[in-house]
């Protein structure tokens, strides 16, 4: 049997140096140089790329970089920063999708605030990890005080708690973990008997990661209950409360209610103050997902838009949406931080019941995860250099812009446009005279297709009543009426020359997504 204290070749004359030249790649008191130099060869390569970017996408195909990506041997290092940045250019960096170029359009990515970066920069570090005092310190006490400022936009008195986390996925998770555990310790029976009957009521323009959280949650896959919206895409009270009702004649358990605020596709926010009227009566949680909407706590001029928030048990804040910085940065926030005992569990090598007796600050007594990033950090950089009010007024420009989008596709009668959006995005349909519905389909993804091929732009696409339609969502201050409208021609052009092409008989109901070459995969500059 091997002796583990014995070295593992003693013998082996490389293995010295081997070792000396590993260590030149750890950061430590004695490679500042390199991580300087490092650093900024790494920055100096990135500056270049966002200076240099003409279009926020090359349309390359996954087939053409995936044989670039594959052939990179990565037992073969290049041992060296300029070679392995070379070798980046090719595999990432020139082909990558540049959120920060204006005519970006398509998802809810935002450009970056340089104060982020630097925080980025500085928590990766020193990697600080979140989970406990021994392995933060300030970090962690830097992430209550952002919570706590959260808390307070959001209008939760002191009992208020809650606690960072990679995304509005994982906070909606968490939110609902918490709802379930609630109403657990509430109903008393035991959980195998419950969960069957536990339903979640979201309006149907609500996020997807709900159902995925009901799921993960042990409840059935028709758990999560689509309440109706009106035409502005917000949920009905009145359909709630008889849905509410439903529920309790069937014996079903409500686990919580989920209102949006800023729906993914239509910005749309739902009805917070009936909706919060309705849960108190029915006593029911109310988690609000403000993944997108959350930026509006920081509003000059809209933040009446939340109005109703407070009442919330939980809330969703994607700080990596509308506060504009780099993924990940989300947070749960709570009104009553007690409810964060359900995410607790203790382990003696981490966070003994000894320390929470004394008080210790562990995060990790509040989160799904154990070790976590210092993400706070960013935007708490952004807060102290940039401050809260010019983070607003940059998500208020994009909602302008949006409704000037808006308005310039409903003028365009070659486009429909859906109802206007409180946030900022911009869903429409081609339209032509004619065409029948399956062929506008086709149309429509065949134009974002070709737009994203050519590089010129990158819009979204979602359904809206079984039909395809296309989507802007604006997060960037710097895209003009311009930019939209140069958009709106090149979509006009290749939708309509979709539908006019030459070797198509008739209207084309050809679905990229179902055909078995989509257009996507190749290159049509
Ligand atoms: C309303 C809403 N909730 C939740 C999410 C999920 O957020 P994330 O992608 O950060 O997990 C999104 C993402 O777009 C969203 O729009």
């Amino acid at each position: 049997m091997v002796d583990p204290r014995s070295p593992s070749t003693p013998s082996d004359p490389d293995l010295a140096s081997v070792r000396a030249a590993a260590r030149t790649h750890l950061l430590h008191e004695g490679t500042v140089d390199r991580y300087r130099q490092v650093l900024a060869e790494g920055i100096d390569r990135v500056a270049r790329v966002v200076a240099d970017a003409d279009r926020p996408c090359t349309g390359i195909s996954p087939g053409e970089l995936n044989s670039l990506v594959s052939a990179v041997d990565l037992d073969r290092p290049l041992g060296d920063t300029t070679a392995a940045l070379d070798e980046l250019a090719d595999v990432y960096l020139r082909d990558a999708v540049y959120f920060h170029h204006p005519r970006y359009l398509a998802h809810l990515n935002c450009p970056v605030a340089i104060p982020a970066l630097l925080g980025e920069a500085v928590l990766s570090a020193l990697n600080s990890s979140l989970d406990t005092w021994d392995q933060s310190a300030g970090a962690t006490l830097i992430e209550r005080r952002l919570v706590d400022w959260t808390a307070r936009r959001i209008g939760f008195g002191d009992a208020a708690d809650g606690v960072f986390t990679s995304g509005g996925t994982q906070s909606n998770l968490q939110a609902l973990l918490l709802a379930r555990e609630e109403l657990l310790d509430r109903l008393g029976s035991p959980r195998h008997d419950a969960l069957p009957r536990m339903r979640i009521l979201m309006s149907e323009a609500g996020h997807f990661s709900v159902h995925k959280a009901a799921r993960l949650l042990g409840l059935r896959r028709d758990a999560v209950l689509p309440v109706p919206v009106d035409q502005s895409w917000r949920m009905m009270p009145a359909a709630l409360a008889r849905e509410l009702v439903r529920c309790r004649e069937r014996g079903e358990h409500v686990v919580a209610v989920v209102a949006t605020a800023g729906t993914t596709d239509f910005g749309s926010i739902d009805p917070l103050p009936e909706i919060a009227d309705l849960c108190a009566e029915a006593g029911v949680w109310l988690h609000v997902d403000a993944a997108y909407g959350g930026g509006l706590l920081v509003s000059r001029t809209r933040s009446h838009l939340l109005a109703g928030i407070d009442r919330a048990d939980s809330v969703t804040v994607d700080f990596h949406k509308t506060f504009f910085q780099p993924v990940s940065s989300s947070a749960l926030v709570v009104g009553d931080g007690a409810v964060l005992r359900h995410a607790t569990d203790r382990a003696d090598y981490l966070n003994p019941r000894w320390m929470a007796e004394r008080e210790v600050p562990n995060q990790v007594d509040k989160s799904l995860q154990t070790t976590r990033r210092f993400d706070a950090l960013k935007l708490w950089l952004t807060l102290r250099v940039t401050g809260p009010e010019q983070l607003g007024v940059l998500f208020d420009e994009v909602v302008e812009r949006a409704g000037e989008a808006w308005r310039l596709l409903g003028a365009d009668p070659r486009f429909e446009v859906v109802t206007p959006s409180p946030l900022s995005t911009v869903v429409f349909r081609y339209v032509e005279d004619g065409a029948d519905q399956e062929a506008l389909d086709g149309a429509i993804l065949h134009a974002r297709e070709a737009l994203a091929a050519s590089g010129s732009g990158v819009v979204a696409s979602t359904r809206v009543h079984g039909r395809h339609h296309l989507k802007l969502t604006l997060l960037n201050p710097r895209t003009t009426v311009e930019d939209i409208a140069h958009l709106v021609e090149l979509i006009a052009e290749h939708a309509g020359g979709y539908l006019f092409a030459p070797d198509t008989a008739k209207w084309r109901a050809e679905c990229p997504s179902t055909t078995s070459s989509p257009s996507a995969w190749v290159r049509t500059t």
